[in-house]
């Protein structure tokens, strides 16, 4: 059965701006008055946010299978227990990262390719059906932005297993992302996020508008 609310999801690399974007999506989504559920991958409920600890631990090597497996293990609960009840009760989820993450950091990453679709397509798939977002807005930068603003001196953000990969890893991250838009055409809206934060957040907006409330150009700003 379909749902009626909708799926969006923040995808980008390390870096990529999407924690600040969030926090303006649900400010614009209040301003709206939408009905809406702003959560993380992964995370979101309680086993799945113990399972973050241990994916990003960075005292916790292993192997590309097992992370593959352990982020689509938080996913599934994640997606049972949260994602799934809102969209039934018409809710709008805003969710950072999803399938596509697995797909460009594990997939092409750690070069795990079409595993990482199988067991992710295994991990999605509830009552008869995959459950895939109605858009992936995917937050662009390069390597060399997305790092350079995490291990810049202000910033408060913790430093996580990921992060410490080799810039090779970012590389091929983002350039999975860039394949990954291609072959999903139509799933994916690509944003330049080496703009300003705010017209990082102007072309969220209108793709959030036409998503969400059917409109192009009307200021709610
Ligand atoms: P975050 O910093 O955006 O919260 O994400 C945590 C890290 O986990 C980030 O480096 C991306 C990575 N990740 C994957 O490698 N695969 C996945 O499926 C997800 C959801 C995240």
């Amino acid at each position: 059965m379909k749902y009626s609310g909708k799926f969006i999801v923040l995808e980008g690399p390390d870096g990529s701006g999407k924690t600040t974007q969030i926090a303006k999506i649900e400010q614009y989504l209040r301003q709206r008055g939408a009905d809406f559920v702003s959560t993380r991958e992964p995370g979101g409920v309680a086993v799945a946010e113990k399972i973050r600890r241990v994916i990003l631990d960075v005292d916790n090597a292993m192997s590309g299978l097992t992370e593959c497996l352990l982020y689509a293990a938080a996913r599934r609960e994640h997606l049972l227990n949260k994602v799934v009840p809102a969209l039934e009760q018409g809710k709008i989820v805003v969710c950072d990262r999803y399938v596509m993450s697995s797909l460009s950091y594990q997939g092409y990453g750690r070069g795990l390719g079409q595993d990482v679709l199988d067991i992710n397509k295994r991990a999605i798939s509830w009552n008869g059906m995959e459950y895939w977002p109605d858009m992936n807005i995917y937050l662009d930068v390069t390597p060399e932005v997305g790092l350079g603003r995490i291990h810049a001196k202000q910033t408060d953000r913790e430093i996580n297993r990921l992060d410490l990969e080799e810039e090779d890893f970012h590389r091929k991250v983002r350039e999975g992302y860039l394949r990954l838009i291609e072959e999903y055409e139509g799933q994916f809206t690509r944003i330049d996020a080496s703009q300003s934060e705010e017209l990082v957040f102007a072309d969220i907006k209108s793709v959030l508008d036409r998503l969400l409330f059917a409109e192009s150009e009307q200021d709610f700003s």
